[in-house]
């Protein structure tokens, strides 16, 4: 186990009715508040009324920013970032998922600093250190990218279509609120592609050349597990507390920094993902249940032994004489459950073909050295990978 130090403030605030609370919590942050939401479905629910009766029950200066779009974009922070500057913002009160999250979070930042420095400059330059953001607070519509407690943020630039990543202490949340029972809304393909994001970030701290983690190790496969089964059982009955809960809870747990503890994750899935809800605007969790497959099968002799360990405490596979068919039958059993839960597991499947690989694996490797820990890649692995997904 490596050295590490573990710190993650968000106050989570978790539980059936909560988000009529949110009144509470955000005036402990100031009275000026901005809130920012996607594109409908708070005000379909009714979630968005819950909302703005909290915050008038405590008196807050509500400014609205709607409109942010899955895979969110930077127009909208710096739309964001001219209005906390012109209001004095002081605390942003994101309500949605992982997309309006990490707008709030990109306008925090942006609006922390010098008027002259640009947001993005940040997002392609990893040596410039972000120290300061406006509070952010949030309330989780939707399980899936851990952002309501993560350190980082992604956002698309459309000015060629980066999708980039940074992370800082700074963008945590000050709280999030979490009821499961808001998440009964979701369309079944949401759901699945929050599970597939889940799966996800537990698979890429898994996946560790790192030795003698077995705590964690064993913490990341109870998650999986637990995710592996509750999904399923919330596509039969989305209106299952239990069910709900469990996922919410795997997500933020999945993400908030815990598992990583004493370990270096990998990120090649995500990293070649992003490129591809970058370019194609697809839902990032369904990018993802395509290319770890496809990963998999390309790094997995790197250290067989960690895939065969995951194949027998996650799937019940009997590691038999021959630790290939193991490993094969561990890429079957994942496939089929990315399958029960309707999602894609191969580019075709959402139209997308080779012509824009180049590009991709390029853009991968602008800024990088590599991509991935567990294998190092490179334009051409990337490339590979892509055509192991087609
Ligand atoms: O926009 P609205 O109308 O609100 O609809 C949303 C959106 O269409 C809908 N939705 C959300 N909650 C709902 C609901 N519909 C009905 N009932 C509800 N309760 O779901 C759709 C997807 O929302 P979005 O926020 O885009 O999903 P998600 O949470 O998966 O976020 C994806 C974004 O987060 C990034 C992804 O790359 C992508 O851009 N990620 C952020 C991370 C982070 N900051 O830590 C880590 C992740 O790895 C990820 O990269
Ligand atoms: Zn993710």
């Amino acid at each position: 186990m490596l050295n590490f130090n573990y710190c993650n403030k968000a106050n989570i605030i978790f539980g059936k009715k909560e988000e009529e609370n949110t009144g509470k919590y955000t005036a402990q942050f100031g009275k000026r508040v901005l809130l920012h939401y996607g594109m409908n479905s708070i005000k379909k629910t009714g979630l968005y009324d819950k909302i703005i009766k909290s915050l008038n029950d405590y008196n807050l200066e509500i400014t609205e920013l709607s409109g942010v779009k899955p895979n969110p974009v930077l127009s909208m922070v710096n739309k964001g970032i001219d209005i906390c500057r012109k209001k004095n913002i002081d605390i942003i009160l994101a309500v949605g998922g992982g997309s309006v999250i990490d707008s709030a979070k990109a306008i925090a930042v942006g609006a922390a600093l010098p008027e002259k420095e640009n947001i993005w400059e940040y997002f392609m330059d990893k040596s410039k250190k972000i120290n300061n953001a406006i509070n952010i607070g949030v309330v989780l519509t939707i399980p899936a990218t851990g952002s309501e407690s993560s350190t980082s943020c992604v956002i698309t630039n459309e000015d060629g279509y980066y999708k980039r990543s940074i992370g800082t202490s700074a963008f945590i949340p000050k709280f999030s609120i979490l009821n499961p029972e808001i998440t009964y809304t979701l369309p079944a393909y949401q759901t699945a592609c929050g599970c597939s994001d889940i799966i996800s970030h537990l698979m890429e701290r898994y996946f560790t050349q790192v030795k003698n983690v077995d705590l964690t190790d064993r913490l990341i496969e109870a998650s999986i597990k637990t995710v592996l089964i509750n999904g399923m059982y919330a596509l039969k009955n989305p209106t299952d507390y239990n069910s709900r809960a469990e996922i919410m809870w795997a997500g933020t747990l999945a993400h908030n920094g815990l598992l990583n503890t004493g370990r270096i994750g990998d990120w090649a899935s995500h990293y070649i993902e992003h490129e591809l809800s970058g370019i194609y605007d697809i839902a990032h969790g369904a990018g993802l249940s395509i290319i770890t497959l496809a990963w998999i099968k390309y790094v997995y002799k790197e250290n067989i032994d960690k895939f065969l360990q995951f194949a027998q405490r996650v799937f019940s596979i009997d590691i038999i004489e021959d630790k290939e068919k193991a490993v094969f039958e561990m890429i079957c059993s994942l496939e089929n459950w990315y399958n029960k839960m309707g999602l894609p597991t191969r580019l075709s499947h959402v139209n997308i073909d080779n012509s824009r690989f180049e590009e991709m694996a390029k853009k991968a490797m602008v800024a990088r050295e590599h991509v991935g820990n567990f294998k190092k890649l490179y334009f051409d692995d990337i490339i590979k990978i892509l055509e192991l997904a087609l």
